[in-house]
């Protein structure tokens, strides 16, 4: 902006600024760049289709990060919505609304959250129920009641409401079985848009953006 404002092509109110550090009102004032008028927005959202390989992250000294998969002109200020594993693909929340991702991620708001696991040998009934009515995995307190949807074989439909370190694998894993793929489809009410290829983004829409306040 600051290149922008020297050679004269922003205006306020009407009026060529030259000053990078005029001061304005957001909320009343009207910017245009090459005439074409500016919105202001303090908090943005953007969905991911997390691929595997890149880390929950803001910034890493070894591997990729979430953020390094949005254009660089978008990212300041980003952070992502709380943390998958870096072998978990699937639905992470990018904004800079820190109060939301907050009450999204306090424990006590139980906000749902749906994974499609592919597991390394079919499910027995007595397993699904055990997983379904909260399991032991090493924690103060046996986890909450949980959802099980038999897909396949080896395939199946996880919900929980909580969010504790690799929650998904440290379940089946006390059921004597192994994650061999994990995919995150469902945060709150926000679905993932399977339009997204792993590694895209896209911004949320406004009903989106309210289903996520809902949440
Ligand atoms: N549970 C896990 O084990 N890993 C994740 O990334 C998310 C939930």
């Amino acid at each position: 902006m600051k290149d922008y404002i020297r050679k004269g092509l922003v205006t306020v109110n009407g009026s060529v600024v030259r000053a990078p550090e005029q001061r304005i009102d957001e909320t009343c004032d009207r910017i245009a760049l090459n005439g074409e008028p500016l919105t202001f927005c303090r908090f943005v959202y953007y969905m991911l289709n997390k691929p595997q390989g890149v880390v929950s992250a803001t910034r890493d000294l070894l591997d990729r990060t979430v953020l390094e998969l949005l254009p660089e002109e978008k990212r300041a200020g980003l952070f992502p919505v709380g943390r998958l594993d870096k072998d978990t693909e699937g639905l992470l929340i990018l904004t800079n609304d820190g109060e939301l991702a907050h009450r999204l991620l306090s424990p006590k708001r139980h906000v749902e959250k749906v994974y499609a696991v592919r597991i390394q040998r079919e499910l027995s009934p007595e397993e699904i129920g055990r997983l379904s009515q909260g399991i032991d995995i090493g924690d103060d307190k046996p986890t909450a009641p949980a959802k099980v949807e038999v897909l396949g074989e080896c395939e199946i439909l996880l919900t929980i409401h909580e969010g504790r370190y690799h929650q998904v694998k440290r379940m089946l894993k006390a059921v004597g079985n192994e994650v061999l793929s994990l995919k995150r489809i469902c945060f709150g009410r926000l679905q993932l848009d399977d339009r997204l290829s792993p590694g895209q983004s896209r911004e949320l829409t406004k009903e989106e953006v309210a289903l996520l306040h809902e949440s």
